[in-house]
């Protein structure tokens, strides 16, 4: 099965004096998702924004929002993202002790469960819940920080996860990717097996219009 290649601008980079306006470029830029970087200062040392921040992107945009816990116990957390009305929720796996259980709750929500895993973490470590979740994100820096480069043994992590969820009857579940997606990284990322790529500073920077760089990261695919 092929899935589409969509691309989730993360507004970690974005201008938030003008954050209407930066996701509204995104939406006529022909995005497909709205991805918000969740960070406790605790699972990773900055400390972005809570489930507010999900609230007000909401009411700005009809496009799916994916909320990225980079939190610790994001048991404690889930559920205000549902209720902001967020379509996928994804976790760490190194950040609670009963990821099988949260996934089932965040499908249990009608919300696509997501699981993600740090550049460090082998893949072994989210095999038992393979079978339930909708996405495999993996980290393709080390997180807490946009504009990082690309960690290249991603790559082969990439396939792997293709693989495992291929294996585990998930043909439909998203191969998500999140740092250092740019032009140069775009279609060795997408060839490796990714379909669902998370892009901050190649959306959101201060050489162009969010326009030419959702342009300039679609025709990389297309020259692949
Ligand atoms: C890491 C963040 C970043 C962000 C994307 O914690 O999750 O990966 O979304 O940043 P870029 O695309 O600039 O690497």
């Amino acid at each position: 099965m092929t899935l589409p290649v969509e691309i989730a601008p993360s507004i970690l980079n974005a201008d938030w004096t003008r954050l209407a306006e930066q996701i509204r470029d995104a939406e006529a830029a022909g995005i497909d998702w709205i991805s918000l970087d969740v960070m406790d200062g605790n699972f990773v040392p900055p400390i972005t924004f809570g489930a507010q921040m999900a609230s007000a992107v909401r009411s700005l945009t009809g496009l799916p929002i994916e909320a990225h816990l980079m939190v610790e116990h994001p048991e404690d957390h889930i559920e205000e993202f549902i209720e902001a009305g967020v379509n996928c929720v994804t976790i760490h796996i190194e950040a609670t002790r009963h990821p099988h259980r949260l996934l089932q709750q965040i499908s249990e929500a009608g919300v696509d469960a997501g699981i993600t895993l740090n550049p460090g973490t082998p893949l072994t470590e989210i095999e038992a819940v393979l079978p339930i979740c909708d996405r495999v994100q993996i980290m393709s820096v080390n997180p807490g920080w946009g504009g990082q480069r690309f960690i290249p043994e991603s790559l082969q992590r990439i396939t792997q996860a293709r693989q495992l969820l291929d294996a585990n009857g998930r043909e439909h579940a998203h191969v998500a990717v999140d740092g250092g997606v740019n032009e140069s990284t775009i279609a060795a990322i997408v060839e490796a097996g990714a379909n669902w790529l998370v892009a901050g500073s190649a959306v959101y920077n201060d050489r162009e219009s969010v326009a030419d760089a959702v342009a300039r990261l679609r025709r990389a695919l297309a020259s692949d």
